[in-house]
């Protein structure tokens, strides 16, 4: 009896004090200091993928492991659909989840990371959250994010056809309520998330314009996609409109008709506009949101803190202010925050600009 009182003890002392209680500092082979002596094992990883997965850019094999971490984590549903959340089932049972429609253009992606998650003997789950988060620190304007380690390798794909992951042609309602099922985020949550799309592009919407990008800056995480998707719309930047395309207003640019329905929704409009040239307030928003989506189907409790692996952030260019794009001006800004009147910013000087598309890799 005796045993088994202090076993159990021993038990719920390990289950309250879980696997995220810090241990004793330890030294790791290269030098560096880290609370839990596990995370040890993610500084090779960190040294190998900065050069050779990432080329040590904000370009397209960063932007598509961020989109990864998006797509892996939210195939989830607390209502009972199913689902492992950011477990790695996007990469090990590639054949099922890339058949879905939403997850279009993520083959490149997964073969680029996939010999890293072999060669390092890591599991898909944490390295998909691991390359974003470092992504992240090669975009300067992103803040830095935490990291946890702990994801067990997944045992099904996320369920299927279609659906758990929102389409840039889904209406507002059915993004948020999808958002909510799968890691209970609010409407600012999920505006904080779409920061993401501020260092993105598209190649599947009209695949004869691979690489055009969301804002005109998609090699730093500024602001400049909450400024420029509220500018009223002009033109497309292909022959031909893809589906859940929307107008944008910058030559070379794409617009997504879910992030220009967000930005003028009543829900989300106010939020949006606070997003706008704010960037401290999106950073903090952001990397809030970020940590959430890679705890999908997880606790905090259950992993380990290994956010010290994670580089410094990268800080915004000098030079890189909000501002209008050159010949548009304030009377451009379709306002839609009822309650106060979107922020002024500066317009950039010379003709108006073609952005040019992000180069493939
Ligand atoms: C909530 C609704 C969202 C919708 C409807 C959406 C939709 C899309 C679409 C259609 C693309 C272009 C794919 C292509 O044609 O190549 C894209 C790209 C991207 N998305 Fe989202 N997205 C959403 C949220 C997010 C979130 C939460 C993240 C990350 C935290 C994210 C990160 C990205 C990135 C980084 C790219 C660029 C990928 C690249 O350039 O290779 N998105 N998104």
């Amino acid at each position: 009896m005796a045993f088994f009182a202090v076993l159990l003890a021993a038990l719920a002392v390990q289950q309250v004090y879980g696997a995220s209680t810090p241990r004793r500092r330890a030294t790791c082979a290269g030098g560096q200091q880290v609370t839990n002596a596990e995370c040890c094992a993610w500084f090779p990883v960190l040294e190998d993928i900065v050069p050779n997965l990432f080329g040590g850019e904000c370009g397209d094999d960063a932007h598509g492991a961020l989109r990864l971490t998006f797509h892996d984590a939210i195939g989830f549903s607390r209502t009972g659909g199913g689902g492992g959340g950011a477990d790695g089932s996007i990469i090990v049972f590639n054949d099922t989840e890339l058949t879905y429609l939403a997850n279009a253009g993520l083959d490149d992606t997964i073969d680029a990371e996939a010999p890293f998650i072999a060669k390092h003997n890591v599991t898909p789950g944490d390295f998909i959250q691991f390359a974003g988060a470092v992504s992240l620190t090669l975009c300067p304007g992103a803040p830095r994010t935490g990291f946890f380690m702990g994801r067990a390798p997944p045992e099904a794909p996320a369920p299927g056809p279609d659906g758990l992951v929102p389409e840039p042609f889904d209406n507002v309602t059915n993004i948020l309520n999808r958002m909510f099922d799968a890691g209970a985020f609010s409407p600012e949550e999920v505006v904080a998330l779409l920061a993401s799309h501020s260092v993105a592009g598209a190649d599947t919407i009209d695949p004869t314009i691979p690489g055009t990008p969301f804002d005109s800056s998609p090699s730093i995480m500024d602001t400049q996609i909450f400024i420029e998707v509220q500018l009223k719309g002009t033109l497309f930047p292909g022959p031909d409109p893809g589906n859940g395309e929307a107008m944008s207003a910058v030559a070379g640019e794409m617009r997504l008709e879910s992030d220009g329905l967000i930005a003028r929704d009543e829900r989300t409009s106010c939020f949006w506009q606070e997003m706008a040239g704010n960037q401290s307030r999106m950073q903090e928003q952001f990397a809030a949101a970020f940590l959430k989506l890679g705890m999908i189907g997880h606790s905090e409790s259950s992993l380990i803190d290994c956010s010290d692996v994670i580089p410094d952030a990268t800080p915004l260019p000098d030079n890189a202010g909000p501002h209008l794009p050159p010949t548009l001006d304030q009377a451009d800004i379709q306002q839609a925050c009822a309650t106060a009147a979107f922020p002024t910013f500066p317009v950039l000087p010379g003709p108006a600009e073609t952005v040019p598309a992000i180069p493939q890799s």
